[in-house]
């Protein structure tokens, strides 16, 4: 429980300096998706017609905070819970769309190591091994929901 606590105070605490600037950690986020899996390009409406990512596009905003406020939140739900718990509402919608769009489970690696490249960036000399570990294992129990919502809808 005191790792839990300690994990939570890592990810909420970059989570606020990551917050102070949404339009560069978004860019940096999507840049590296690209940079790791060009081919992602094609899933995104905001990507598949333009040669860059584009700077203050509110789809790939929202993309980006999304999955970084959840993830954050899932931290805080390990604490308390001991799992994560997303109302059935938004768990449905979030399998429906990412199934809709064709994200494969490779995707959801990707996505995760764009995650962790974007906060070590963005914390400087804050980033830590334990740092990595809450956001990576707080991600994975976010995706792995998202993942078994996608096959039960599919
Ligand atoms: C859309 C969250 C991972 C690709 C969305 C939406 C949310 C979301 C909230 C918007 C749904 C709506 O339209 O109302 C998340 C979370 C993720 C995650 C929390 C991980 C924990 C991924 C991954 C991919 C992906 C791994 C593939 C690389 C997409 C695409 C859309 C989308 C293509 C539609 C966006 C558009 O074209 O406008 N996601 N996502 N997502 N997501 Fe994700």
């Amino acid at each position: 429980a005191e790792m839990r606590a300690q994990q939570e105070a890592l990810v909420k605490e970059s989570w606020e300096t990551m917050k102070e600037d949404i339009p560069g950690f978004s860019l940096q986020f999507f840049t590296t998706i690209l940079e790791i899996a060009p081919a992602a390009k094609g899933l995104f409406s905001f990507l598949k017609d333009s040669n860059e990512v584009p700077q203050n596009n509110p789809k790939l905003k929202a993309h980006a905070v999304k999955v970084f406020k959840l993830t954050c939140e899932s931290a805080i739900q390990l604490r308390e819970k001991g799992e994560i718990v997303l109302p059935e509402s938004t768990l449905k919608h979030l399998g429906s769309v990412h199934l809709s769009k064709g994200v494969i489970d490779a995707h959801f690696e990707v996505v995760k190591e764009a995650l962790l490249r974007t906060v070590k960036e963005a914390v400087g000399s804050k980033w830590s091994e334990e740092m990595k570990c809450a956001w990576g294992e707080a991600y994975d129990q976010l995706a792995t929901a998202i993942k078994d919502e996608m096959k039960a809808a599919a």
